[in-house]
Formats: C-alpha cells, structure tokens, sequence
C-alpha cells in the first residue's frame, strides 16, 4: 500500500446495491473517479477511495449495507486515509444521520449529487471533515448527459431516460428517496444511444421507475411511444431494453409502437404486485386486476413471442388467506416466464408502514414459499417448451461458474449456456440450439 501512495497512484472500489438506475449511477460515479485520476481497484482493501451506492428499498438491502460498512471499519483503522463515502437512497434518506452513527463515513451524496463528487473529494474532505450533500436537484436529471460514464460493458448499456416517481405506492419509499419524476429530452437520449453505437454497443436498456409515463412532465404530449419511434431510427443498435414498465401508464399505442419496433425486446416486466383488488387498493397502484388482464392479453396478442415477468409483494398489510389465494390464482390463470417474489418490508415514513393490520413473519415466509412452488413449475414449463428450438442470442460472456461455458441472452431475456467454441466473442449475435430447459437457465449448444 505505502508503495501505491509514493508512486502517486490513486485507487478506487465501488459497491452497488439497489436496481440498474443505481449500476448506471455507479457508473457516472466511477467516470468522476477516472476523471479525478483514480484507477480501479482490484480489491477493497488496496483501495484509497470506497463508495457504496445504496438501495433502502427493503429492509434486508440496508442491512447488507450496514454489514459491509462494519468491514469497512477495519480496513480503515489500518489504513486511515482511506475515503469512505455512501451515495444513493440510503444517503438520501438518512442524510448527515449517517456519519452521526457511523463517523467512519466521510462523506453522505444522495443521487442528485454526482456532478459534486470531485469537489466533495479534492476540497471538501481535504481537510478531514464531514461532508453531507443530500439537497434536491431538479436539474441533476441533466447529470445523465454531462457526466461521463465508466461502463461495464463494450456491448450493452444502460440509459437512464428519467429520474424519480410520482405514483406513491404506499409501501414504497423510491418516491421520497429518489424525488419527482424528471425526464431527458429526447434528442439528448439520442444523442446519448448514437454516439454508443458509433461505438459499437449493440443493446441498450432503457431506464426508469416507471418508463410508460416518460415524458409526461414536459406537457407537451411527448411518450414513451415517441421515445421508441425515435430510437428506431438509431443505426447500429441491435436491441432496445426498458424498465421498469408500470400498468397504470402503459397504453395500447405504446404496445403498438413495440411490437412494430425491430429493436424492442419481446420481453417485458409489468409488476402486478398482487392478485387481490383489495389489496391493490390499499397498495394505491392505481388498476385492476381487469385492467391488467386486458391490457397483457393486448400485449400478447400483438406480440405473441413475449416473455413477460413480473413482482409480487406477499404478506402486505391486511392481506387474508383467501387474497394470498387469489394471487397464486393469478399465476396459475396469467402464467409468467418469471416472477420476483419480496415479502412486504416496512419503510418508515410511508402509508403502508403505519397500517394496523401487518402480517407476522411466519405467515409471510410460508405466503412467499408458496408462491415460489406456485411459479416455478410456471416458468419451467414455459421453458420446457423452447427445448428443440434455435434462438438468436447475443453473447455475454463466461458463466461465474465454469469458464468453458459462455452465454448468451435471447430477445426475451432468456439465458442460454453453451460450450464456448474459438472464434466466439463477447457482442457476437449467433444462434443457439435449446436442449435442456431449467426454471432459471436454458443449456444449449451454437448452431450455424
Ligand atoms: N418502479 C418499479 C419498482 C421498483 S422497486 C415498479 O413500480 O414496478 C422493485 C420492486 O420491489 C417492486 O416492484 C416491489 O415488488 C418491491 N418493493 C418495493 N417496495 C417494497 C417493500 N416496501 N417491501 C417489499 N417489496 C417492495
Ligand atoms: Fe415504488 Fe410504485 Fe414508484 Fe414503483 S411505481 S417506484 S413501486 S412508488
Ligand atoms: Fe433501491 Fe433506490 Fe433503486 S431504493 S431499488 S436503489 S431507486
């Protein structure tokens, strides 16, 4: 370490928790971390620089959090000069809290404070002190273009399209941590796509709480359909990713602009949430189970190779046996590839949290498990049913678990591992023979 330090060279270690929004925000962070001269660091412990992007959206994603900043403290009292600073929703929510519990923490920069980084790095913490910044921004949507992004991938990309949300689902803190819904102008999202084309990226995922009302805050009759319409123009970019999709905004014209796109993805994920209607209500989502059934038989009518997924909160306030019976009806009667399942957590400060009627910990374990024996069969199933058949993939990569073994996803998101073959590369589209299906992966082979 002490070598490092006289040869001048500065390393950083970044740590994402939480959704895209927040690995597409890591990835704005680490371009101000280059930019300040920073490199990577391998591990945690060499680094000079650790910054932790966080997620409050449940209970247990806060307690990985704090776990890790218990790890951090150790490396720190060897190596005091070590930086230490948390960004995203759990800077935002708890704000200078933070440091008060934990003065290892430099420095606390919610997710309208990237463009504040450098200074909070080279003048603010110079001298040793706290540094807090968690004011709103309406203007940090701008962060998005100005910002350079340290990304992942040659290939696939995130594009953050809007920040915020407005819907206030009672159980859900996003709205108080990540502000009203901001949207990026559409030539500025193009400019953004065209240039990584130029680059060579092939697939994009575009990225929103809620991507079916983008563009409503402009008041101008701008949407989400004129969005993909223009990105369809884009040369070069092979497949168009969104999420999160929200079935209050989704409208039959923004269906129709998908399914005629040769770029969008047949895959969606459209959260129902529930199966009851009771408990819709109470969750403040805004529909119907109706609603939701007519809208997905639209989306399957016109694109009938779509995958669609989807989350689902058990144990919510109020929630009988007979409504937990009626959501595992819906997955029989509405058959997801795949389904996200939480167990309600309680957010202080939301609605939710302060309704009478919460359900204990036994009966929500048992809800959840017996809506994972309910979907997996589904999705399996579903799966089984590629068995035999060719699909064109774009490839990613080495599976985590053995080198020899590449995969690639389909346009549905559907993973599919194959023997890597010389000549394969990461970024080649190539077709793939299914020949075992699992609930969670296909295992195949490359065909000419
Ligand atoms: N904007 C997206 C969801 C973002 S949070 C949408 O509306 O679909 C991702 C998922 O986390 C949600 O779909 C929901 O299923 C789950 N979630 C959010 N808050 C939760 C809470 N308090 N407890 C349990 N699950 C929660
Ligand atoms: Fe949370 Fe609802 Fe907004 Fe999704 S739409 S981020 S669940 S408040
Ligand atoms: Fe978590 Fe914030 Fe995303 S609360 S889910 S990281 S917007």
């Amino acid at each position: 370490m002490e070598e490092k330090r006289l040869t001048g060279e500065k390393l950083y270690y970044t740590i994402t928790y939480g959704c895209q929004m927040n690995e597409s925000d890591t990835e704005r962070i680490n371009g101000q971390l280059e930019e300040l001269g920073y490199k990577p660091a391998e591990n945690m412990e060499d680094a000079d620089i650790v910054i932790m992007n966080t997620c409050s959206v449940r209970q247990n994603a806060e307690e990985k959090v704090y776990g890790k900043i218990g790890e951090i403290k150790k490396l720190k009292e060897k190596n005091p000069h070590m930086l230490l600073g948390i960004a995203g929703c759990m800077a935002q929510e708890n704000k200078g809290k933070l440091i008060e519990r934990m003065p290892i923490i430099d420095f606390v920069m919610g997710p309208y404070h990237i463009h504040d980084l450098k200074d909070i790095i080279t003048k603010e913490t110079a001298t040793g002190g706290h540094v807090v910044k968690t004011e709103r921004n309406p203007h940090s949507v701008n962060d998005y273009s100005e910002l350079h992004a340290v990304r992942k991938s040659k290939i696939f990309a995130w594009i953050p399209i809007m920040q915020g949300c407005n819907k206030f689902c009672t159980y859900c803190i996003v709205p108080y941590v990540r502000g009203r819904e901001i949207s990026r102008t559409i030539p500025d999202i193009c400019g953004e796509i065209r240039q990584l084309a130029k680059e060579g990226y092939k697939e994009i995922t575009l990225l929103g709480q809620n991507v079916n009302s983008y563009g409503l805050d402009f008041r101008n009759g701008t949407n989400f359909a004129d969005l993909i319409r223009a990105i369809d123009e884009i040369d070069g970019i092979e497949r168009v990713r969104y999420m999160t999709s929200h079935p209050r905004d989704m409208t039959f014209d923004m269906v129709d602009a998908m399914a005629a796109s040769p770029k969008v993805v047949r895959h969606m994920h459209l959260p129902v949430q529930h199966g009851s209607n009771e408990m819709l209500r109470r969750m403040n989502r805004g529909y119907t189970i109706e609603h939701f059934k007519e809208l997905l038989a639209y989306v399957r009518e016109k694109m009938p190779d779509i995958a669609v997924t989807t989350d689902l909160i058990t144990g919510f306030p109020g929630e009988t046996e007979a409504m937990h019976e009626e959501t595992l009806k819906l997955l029989e009667d509405l058959r997801f590839d795949s389904a996200y399942t939480f167990i309600y957590s309680p957010r202080t400060g939301t609605p939710a949290a302060r309704m009478e009627d919460q359900i204990d910990d036994a009966t929500k374990h048992r809800r959840l498990q017996e809506l994972m024996d309910t979907e997996n069969p589904i999705s399996l199933a579903l799966n089984k049913k590629m068995e035999g058949h060719t699909y064109e993939i774009i490839v990613e990569g080495p599976s985590k678990q053995d080198e020899n073994h590449w995969y690639g996803r389909t346009s549905s998101n559907k993973m599919i591992l194959f023997p890597h073959k010389e000549g394969i590369h990461v970024g080649d589209t190539v077709k793939a023979k299914v020949d075992l299906a699992q609930t969670w992966v296909l295992k195949g082979e490359l065909v000419e």
